[in-house]
């Protein structure tokens, strides 16, 4: 499996009082890094408490309706890298889909917001998987994978990104820790 809900106290929805999403945020589309501090403090306790360090604090904002190519993040398929996502929109009709690849071999290359991806062309890919989901939610970011925002508002995406107290971040150590 490459989603797993979170059910956690204090997961519930992960940004500190205070924060409207379209005023702090914005409404241009793309992926832009926050400080941990937008975060509650109930939330971020809870990572440290778990051993868990946050390396990053995306928040995506998707057009609607908008189809993103099927990629992974990193440059190696089935590196085992994750995210914990929040859908903080009001965004009511949008899925994550993941995808086998079998095609060529590919190259990556940094996307416009600086990050390392590699896209799977669709003509090479199945699709494994289909989610929506509602509060937090561990998913695997090195399996071929891509949103789909079906609503014609934007889409806001709270993604965390973890490092392990020994420098590696993989998956299945997150959600043996999460899940
Ligand atoms: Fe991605």
């Amino acid at each position: 499996m490459n989603f797993y809900k979170i059910s956690l106290p204090g997961w519930e929805y992960p940004l500190r009082d205070g924060i409207n999403i379209t005023d702090y945020f914005g409404t241009t589309p793309g992926i832009t890094r926050y400080p941990e501090d937008i975060l509650s403090q109930p939330l971020r306790d809870d990572i440290s408490r778990r051993g868990l360090r946050i390396s990053e604090v995306q928040v995506f904002i998707s057009p609607g309706p908008h189809n993103m190519k099927i990629h992974i993040d990193g440059t190696e398929i089935g590196a085992n890298h994750c995210a914990v996502n929040w859908i903080v929109s009001k965004s009511p009709s949008w899925v994550m889909s993941w995808h086998e690849y079998i095609g060529p071999d590919l190259v990556s290359e940094p996307n416009a917001a600086g990050t390392i991806y590699m896209e799977t062309p669709s003509e090479f890919c199945t699709t494994l998987e289909t989610r929506m989901w509602t509060g937090p939610a561990l998913v695997n970011t090195s399996v071929p994978h891509k949103i789909v925002n079906l609503s014609t508002t934007l889409r806001y995406c709270i993604s965390l990104r973890f490092v392990r107290a020994d420098g590696g971040s993989d998956f299945d150590y997150v959600k043996s820790v999460l899940i």
